[in-house]
């Protein structure tokens, strides 16, 4: 399985940073939805899903968490914790989002709107998805 991650570009100066984000440009995709994890709470693991269309970019924009990636024949797992550094994970991908720091936000930009119908919840039917069964 390839792992995407993008470099975002810093705009830093005396004052400080900033990271500006596009879509198509600086994201691959139509931006249709953000929404972040924060105050997650120590040992939890987080998503046990896949999505039949949505893609994603995963920004842990403070502190650090690990991502388990699964595309149905191998598993690896990516450290978060650099505020300009994304993870894309495309549609047909198993995730888990653990070992969050306390001080963690989890940022994620979505291809789509929330749409519970997109989700494959259940690893048995997500292996089955992936195989075309
Ligand atoms: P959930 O899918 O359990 O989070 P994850 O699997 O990524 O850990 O989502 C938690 C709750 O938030 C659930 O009630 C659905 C709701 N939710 C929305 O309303 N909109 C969204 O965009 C997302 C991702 C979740």
């Amino acid at each position: 399985m390839q792992i995407i991650k993008y470099s975002f570009e810093i705009h830093g100066d005396e004052r400080g940073q900033l990271v500006a984000l596009e879509e198509f440009k600086d994201v691959p995709f139509d931006i249709k939805r953000v929404y972040y994890m924060y105050d997650t709470v120590e040992g939890v693991t987080r998503g046990y899903h896949a999505h039949r269309a949505l893609e994603q970019i995963l920004i842990c924009v403070h502190g650090s968490c690990k991502i388990r990636l699964n595309d149905g024949s191998e598993t690896q797992i990516v450290v978060l914790d650099k505020p300009n550094e994304g993870l894309y994970i495309s549609n047909a991908v198993w995730r888990e989002m653990f070992d969050f720091s306390s001080d963690a936000v989890l940022m994620v930009l979505a291809s789509e709107l929330y749409d519970e119908s997109d989700y494959i919840r259940n690893y048995e039917q997500f292996l089955k998805y992936v195989k075309g069964e």
